[in-house]
């Protein structure tokens, strides 16, 4: 088990031998194409992006391989720390804006072939804004050794089995909690909660849905085509179309990919394991009604 925060280990924890871009294009469409690392302007993945916090604004970092903005002159064990373990090179911690203790379950072979996907992004300079925050760095260290949630083991090799495997993608490579699961005060993931959306701050004040399979409050009465279509399509049963981040992650943003482009036999893998977790009861789309 690695334990948060504790300072680098000098041993790599990706398998030896270069990654694989093209499976790597294919794990960065079911990350939603990393799309908090775009801005509105700009290319993509050149970050940038003001990401709004009870905590104050953050600012994304470029994932290009810019040597000086970016992360040509990182290492692949240096990306794989920030990636999975929330560790920058210069010994701190990033902020838990970063759903870092969410990759961390990301298989090894996944990360090395997803950071060798990244290496192929052409190089743009674009320096990174500083964060508005009253916390002090040291706090995320904090943060990581209190409240994040319990680290996933990651596995050598990502699932194959369809109900594993959908469940692998939920929680460690499209992150759909990251959006759809509730936080409490210290922004942490709300386990209780989970995937049982909410209408708490988002960037564009939106609700986010519940996406568990309760029948009143969730999506319990959607088939699985109708979930695929939302991933693949962004198209909902009623034939509207997903808006904001959900579309983001659907589309990728400036051309970088999205869940539209992951193969297709992995988001009916996501959508069967959906369809199996346990149903919460939570309305957050009346609760919105009745803020306003
Ligand atoms: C970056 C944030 C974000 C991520 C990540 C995300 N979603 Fe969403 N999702 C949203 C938002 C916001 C909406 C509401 C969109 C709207 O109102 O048009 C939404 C809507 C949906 C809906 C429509 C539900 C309904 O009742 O209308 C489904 C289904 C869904 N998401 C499934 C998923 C799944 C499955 C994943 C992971 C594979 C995922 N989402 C990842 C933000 C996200």
């Amino acid at each position: 088990m690695a334990a948060a925060g504790c300072g680098g280990s000098a041993l790599s924890e990706l398998p030896p031998g270069p990654g694989d871009p093209v499976r790597g294009e294919s794990i960065a469409a079911l990350a939603g194409g990393c799309g908090c690392h775009s801005a509105e302007t700009g290319a993509p993945l050149s970050g940038g992006r003001a990401l709004a916090t009870p905590f104050g604004t953050f600012h994304s970092s470029n994932l290009t391989s810019d040597r000086e903005t970016g992360l040509g002159a990182w290492t692949d064990d240096e990306i794989d720390a920030a990636l999975r373990r929330g560790r920058l090179p210069d010994g701190s911690m990033e902020s838990p804006v970063m759903p870092w203790y969410q990759y961390a379950g990301m298989a090894d072979a996944d990360a090395r072939d997803l950071i060798a996907w990244m290496r192929t992004l052409e190089p743009v300079r674009r320096e990174r804004s500083e964060d508005e925050t009253f916390l002090p760095r040291l706090a995320f260290r904090a943060w990581a050794l209190l409240f994040a949630p319990p680290l996933p083991e990651a596995p050598e090799e990502a699932p194959t089995e369809p109900l594993a495997r959908g469940r692998y993608l939920v929680k460690h490579v499209s992150i759909c909690g990251d959006c759809h699961t509730p936080r409490g005060i210290f922004g942490a993931p709300d386990s209780d909660l989970e995937l049982a959306g909410h209408s708490g701050i988002l960037p564009d004040d939106g609700v986010v849905p519940n996406i568990t399979p309760d029948r009143a409050t969730g999506i319990g009465d959607w088939d699985l085509d109708d979930l695929v279509s939302v991933l693949e399509m962004g198209m909902l049963p009623n034939l509207d179309s997903v808006s904001g981040l959900m579309a983001e992650v659907v589309d990728g943003v400036h051309g970088a990919p999205g869940y539209g482009r992951a193969p297709l036999e992995d988001l009916r893998a996501i959508a069967g394991y959906l369809r199996t977790v346990a149903p919460i009861p939570h309305a957050v789309r009346e609760a919105k009604d009745n803020e306003s």
